[in-house]
């Protein structure tokens, strides 16, 4: 590992709002780790965690947790929050596989995935974050009428994944497939993340998904 990369991996280990691959969390963020009963939103394959940043800074009121299997790529966000002292965000080191052993039936209120690798070889389907195995656990954890945001440059990912949440019995809330080329853009979307703006910069259009029950 890079020296710099193994630097923000021990950083973030030892910052205040990090937590890697934690023990007995489940049914418990919001009583003893929040310490309120404020609604829950995950962000999943976070990267730097810009959503989570951004909407702990618009929503005071709601808890927020960014997730993501890398932690030298959590540091940025974590250390940001630290720094804004940003109290109602935490950075959750795991493999999203694993979101049943971390989180309880009901105790999620909302999800968020941006750009998430689009695997997009059909062996590896599998591995899509909007695959029927996720939803699965996204509807487990979810509270009714939870919702899930998705945001992609992917167009195939886009696409497998209306086919998908049809299969499973989900509603699709909202449906766009250049968001800025849209003339009423619901501020939400237009929080970017590290990835968005790469992809903005090729000339990349931006799909987005609103899903719930
Ligand atoms: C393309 S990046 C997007 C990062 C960020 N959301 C952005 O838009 O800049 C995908 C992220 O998903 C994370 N990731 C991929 N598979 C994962 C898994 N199974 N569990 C947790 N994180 C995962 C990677 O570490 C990476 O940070």
């Amino acid at each position: 590992m890079a020296k710099r990369t193994l630097k923000k991996f021990e950083e973030f280990t030892g910052l205040e709002n990090s937590l890697e691959f934690p023990q007995e969390v489940k049914g418990k963020w919001k009583k003893e780790l929040f310490k309120n009963d404020n609604p829950l939103t995950l962000e999943l394959a976070c990267g730097k965690a810009e959503y989570s940043l951004a909407l702990a800074e618009m929503f005071p009121d709601r808890n927020f947790i960014a997730i993501d299997k890398k932690g030298n790529r959590m540091w940025r966000g974590a250390k940001t929050a630290v720094e804004k002292k940003l109290s109602n965000v935490l950075f959750l080191r795991i493999y999203i596989e694993d979101l049943m052993s971390y989180f309880d039936e009901n105790e999620v209120e909302e999800i968020w995935i941006t750009f998430p690798d689009p695997f997009p070889r059909k062996g590896k389907a599998k591995k899509r974050l909007t695959s029927p195995r996720f939803l699965k656990m996204y509807d487990q954890i979810l509270t009714a009428p939870g919702q899930v945001h998705l945001k992609t440059d992917d167009k195939q990912l886009f696409d497998y994944t209306i086919e998908a949440i049809e299969a499973e019995k989900w509603n699709v809330n909202d449906s766009q497939q250049d968001i800025y080329g849209s003339s009423k853009m619901d501020p939400l979307l237009k929080i970017q993340t590290y990835y968005e703006k790469l992809h903005l910069e090729d000339g990349r259009k931006i799909y987005y998904l609103r899903f719930g029950r």
